[in-house]
């Protein structure tokens, strides 16, 4: 590496997330300067087809001119307006209003933040407060599924269920508790049928529920569809029959769309998509494609109800960050709100989901693909060792790394979570840019597999 050059330039000073530090000083990044759409260029003039929205979120792509334009009239209007104190903003009003009239059920009220991260945080701490509220402070567990993603505060990292988030960092905290993945393709003993599995699963969670008390547990977290422990799409019954024993039990329900809200599903929440009746809801990263920081927490009725009250005997509701509910970034997600409507995305990516899921299924006559799963614009392809048996590659030959450097050779970009490719295109993605990003996966596999023998 040329010592001034932006590579090396990086590995003197910038820290990475999600990468291995130490090789980082001799491999150096991949640097992006620019895009247009699905693309992105890098500092050596290469095009990329950005198969993961940059990290499951810029899903109107770049180059966006309405969200740009909206972003610098706000900066000259009113760049800065807090909302503590009984003070407020238009567009924090606005987007609020829209986030309720566009909710897939009921909600009262939107809690603002500004990342996924910290929206799910905020989650588990409304969880705690309103059974504070209501008198039952015992319940303060809180239940997630393995290999589910809520972000990377203390406690959303212990929230998650991932390893990495965990090693290391002296997490999880006591009481965040991880019960098994609804995962039919990983998860199924030999031979047993997707039924049988998930009744399986939901007798295990309820044991689980009843060995802990019920009485001690606050809420339970789940994704839609888990994205970043590897794109799961849990099986047919599974929400409805978590949701009956979440009810049964009186536990509550967070949906975590931070990666589904927004059309990515086909609707514009997943909770529609996969029958997800929440108590509390938390978006991000679409919510104003990923141009500049904003989540949002919507909540029903009764969390409401509940912890207006005991902001009322407590003299104040003291949760508050700087930037909840930023007029510009709460502009910038009111346009892109606009745009998906405006341009029906949930219609588009229900158009585009044939193309692209089918079209990835075809993998499946390839000699490392193993499965094939998603919805909508959101998938993960899985290489194993043994197509017969499910077997993995051994985890330290890391096939899925390799196959996504070599994609990445390819001017593809998609993510490797473990030994599963994950694709979650921008949402503007066309039918001959999908076809494009379908050849250069295809040419990845078959270069990886020529380094490999495979059984
Ligand atoms: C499902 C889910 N929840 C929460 C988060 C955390 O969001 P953020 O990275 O904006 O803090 C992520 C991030 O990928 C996610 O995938």
């Amino acid at each position: 590496m040329n010592p001034d050059s932006l590579e090396a330039r990086d590995t003197q000073s910038v820290i990475h997330g999600l990468t291995n530090l130490k090789r980082h000083l001799e491999l150096g990044p991949t640097v992006i300067e620019r895009g247009h759409g699905v693309w992105v260029v890098d500092n050596h003039g290469r095009e990329y087809i950005e198969a993961m929205s940059g990290l499951w979120c810029i899903s109107l792509g770049y180059g966006e001119k309405r969200l740009a334009a909206v972003a610098a009239k706000q900066m000259e209007q009113l760049a800065y307006y807090p909302l503590i104190s009984h003070k407020s903003h238009p567009q924090a009003i606005e987007l609020a209003e829209k986030l309720l009239a566009i909710a897939p059920v009921p909600m009262s009220r939107v809690w603002f933040a500004n990342s996924g991260s910290e929206a799910n945080d905020c989650a588990v701490r409304l969880a705690w407060y309103y059974w504070n509220a209501v008198g039952k402070p015992q319940k303060k567990k809180l239940l997630a599924h393995l290999q589910s993603y809520h972000g990377n505060t203390i406690a959303t990292a212990s929230l998650s269920g991932v390893s990495y988030n965990h090693e290391g960092f002296n997490l999880p905290l006591p009481g965040f508790l991880h019960v098994a993945c609804p995962h039919y393709y990983r998860g199924a003993q030999p031979g047993e049928a997707e039924a049988a599995y998930t009744q399986r699963l939901l007798a295990d969670l309820e044991a689980r529920i009843l060995a802990e008390g019920a009485d001690t547990i606050a809420a339970f977290f789940t994704e839609p569809i888990i994205a970043a422990g590897g794109v799961i799409v849990p099986p047919a019954g599974y929400l409805d029959g978590l949701q009956k024993l979440l009810k049964k039990h009186d536990i509550l329900l967070v949906c975590d769309e931070v990666v589904t809200g927004f059309a990515r599903t086909g609707e514009m929440f997943g909770a529609t998509t996969m029958n997800i009746v929440p108590d509390m809801l938390v978006c991000a990263k679409a919510l104003s494609s990923a141009y500049i920081p904003i989540s949002a927490l919507l909540i029903n009725e009764r969390v409401f109800q509940a912890i207006a009250r005991h902001s009322d005997e407590l003299g104040v509701f003291g949760l508050t960050m700087t930037y909840c509910g930023h007029p510009v970034a709460s502009a910038v997600a009111r346009e892109a709100i606009r745009i998906y409507e405006e341009e029906d995305f949930p219609a588009r990516v229900r158009r585009l989901e044939t193309p692209f899921l089918d079209g990835l299924r075809e993998l499946k006559s390839h000699a490392l693909v193993g499965d094939v799963r998603g919805k909508g614009l959101l998938a993960g392809v899985e290489l194993v060792w043994n197509k017969g048996t499910r077997e993995p590659f051994p985890r330290e030959r890391k096939i899925g790394a390799i196959c996504a450097a070599i994609a990445e050779k390819n001017g593809l970009i998609l993510r490797a979570i473990g030994d599963t490719l994950a694709l979650c295109p921008p949402l503007v993605i066309s039918e001959a840019e999908i076809a494009e990003l379908l050849k250069r996966l295809r040419t990845a596999l078959d270069e990886t597999a020529a380094t490999l023998t495979v059984k």
